[in-house]
């Protein structure tokens, strides 16, 4: 049986083996995975380990994703760019490549689940750490007006919308400077829904007929999913969608099968 894993730490709550299960069991695929708690000082260690023992492909999750990125052989363009992996896979000539899938996974469930469009939209991430950064690339390819990146500590903002530049119109900004505009998609990367807290956001922010998306999930609505509720977002979504849409793009890459991920997404929505 073909092994595969998550690494993280901590590791314990996490609903990849429950999703990976799943998706082995649909598509008749005859594998293991399974979640180990792998804190950041053995991680390069525990990968090699993993790998001489027979194991197939990783899954790489905080706070581990820029040390996989270091680690792969090689790197697909948008692992590069986001300089975070969330998914190793081990190659025919033994060398392991990188890829990110967690921004195809947001990009999908926004537009394949929840059609939402993000051609000439305008767009706003909050937040510019790794979880921005990741999504930065497959949202400038679905050619949106502009991202604006807001964060409090602008610097970050502005080192990750020079990084993009060359790839659409994307640019920085504090919270602050937002008021007075408006956008189509807003978008919550920072880590603030994990502490209950918001970002301080002006009124109006969210353009009329305008969706918000919160990258974090939780049992019970984030602030963010709270304020977007209380802003009158027209879809107001949280990440346990793009989860499961970057888990099926990582079961793809491992055993070239495509999951349907519909009846899944169904199945632990009901479970809140
Ligand atoms: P991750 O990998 O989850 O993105 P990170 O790299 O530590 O984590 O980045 C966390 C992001 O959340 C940062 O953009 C951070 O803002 P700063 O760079 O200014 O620190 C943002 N963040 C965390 N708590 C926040 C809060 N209470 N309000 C606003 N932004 C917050």
């Amino acid at each position: 049986m073909d092994i595969y894993a998550v690494f993280g730490a901590p590791i314990k709550h996490s609903k990849s083996p429950r999703i990976h299960g799943l998706f082995a069991e649909q598509t008749k695929q005859a594998l293991e995975y399974t979640a180990q708690l792998v804190p950041a000082d053995v991680f390069a260690e525990a990968v090699k380990a993993f790998f001489d023992a027979g194991g197939k492909g990783l899954n790489c999750t905080v706070p581990l994703k820029e040390l996989a990125w270091q680690f792969a052989d090689t790197l697909t363009e948008r692992a590069r760019l986001s300089k975070a992996v969330n998914t190793l896979v081990l190659q025919k000539d033994g060398t392991v490549l990188g890829d990110n899938t967690d921004g195809i996974g947001l990009v999908t469930d926004l537009m394949v689940n929840n059609r939402l469009a993000i051609k000439q939209k305008k767009l706003l991430i909050l937040g510019a750490g790794g979880a921005s950064r990741g999504i930065i690339l497959p949202l400038l390819e679905q050619a949106p007006v502009e991202i604006v990146i807001a964060n409090r500590t602008v610097a970050k903002a502005e080192t990750l919308a020079q990084e993009f530049q060359h790839k659409g119109n994307i640019k920085a900004s504090s919270y602050a400077d937002l008021a007075g505009q408006s956008f189509d998609l807003i978008l919550n990367a920072t880590s603030a829904s994990l502490t209950g807290d918001l970002p301080p956001l002006a009124e109006g922010i969210l353009a009329k007929q305008g969706s918000c998306y919160d990258l974090a999930y939780a049992n019970e609505p984030t602030a963010f999913v709270r304020w977007s509720a209380e802003q009158g977002a027209i879809k107001n979504l949280d990440g346990i969608g793009m989860l499961i849409e970057q888990a099926a793009e990582a079961f793809y890459l491992w055993r070239n099968v495509r999951p349907e991920t519909q009846s899944i997404i169904a199945l632990l929505e009901s479970e809140r």
